[in-house]
């Protein structure tokens, strides 16, 4: 009986290493093919899990939202996240869209539904394993805070 058992294990394990090496041989290292409707489904799921988990906690004091602090942010902009997110941050350059995962445009929804902590959390540590860069060993919070404020002016502007 326990023989039995265990040749049945061993069967099913030579079977899942066969279809790990299938797998592998089909899978492409290109960054120009488009992620699948299950990859991206799956792994937007993940980040927004393991984002909005991460970003719970004190936060450290934000300015005031308003065209002052937008200016400055868009300033910061410019030089640190034009490159990838495009100038006026609602459409991604060449090399932003050729990424993978591709960069977001900034005014899209799935970016405008972070709250203001998220969108702090994302662009102080940014993203493991996709482009996006943590910009909190060169900013510090308050340049961050302007930051945020100028990516929530892009779906929302200040009154
Ligand atoms: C080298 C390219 C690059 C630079 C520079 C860059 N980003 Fe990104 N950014 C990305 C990519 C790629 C993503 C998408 C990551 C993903 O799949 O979630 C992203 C995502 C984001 C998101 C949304 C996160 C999400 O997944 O919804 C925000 C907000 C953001 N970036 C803000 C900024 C800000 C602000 C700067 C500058 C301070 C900046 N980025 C600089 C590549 C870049």
């Amino acid at each position: 009986m326990l023989r039995r058992g265990l040749l049945l294990l061993f069967l099913a394990l030579l079977l899942l290493a066969a279809g790990a090496t299938v797998a592998l041989y089909h899978f492409s290292m290109s960054a120009l093919n488009e992620p699948g409707r299950m990859e991206t489904y799956l792994v937007t799921k993940a980040k927004f899990w393991i984002i909005s988990r991460s970003a719970r906690g004190p936060l450290p004091q934000a300015p005031p939202y308003d065209a002052r602090s937008v200016a400055i942010g868009q300033m910061a902009y410019g030089g640190e996240c034009a490159n990838c997110h495009g100038v006026d941050g609602r459409t991604p350059t060449d090399i932003g869209r050729w990424m993978y995962p591709r960069t977001l445009a900034l005014d899209s929804a799935e970016v405008q539904q972070w709250s203001d902590a998220e969108l702090f959390w994302i662009v102080k540590n940014g993203i493991r394993l996709s482009g996006m860069p943590g910009f909190g060993k060169i900013h510090n919070d308050e340049q961050i805070w302007h930051l945020v404020h100028y990516v929530r002016s892009l779906g929302t502007p200040p009154r």
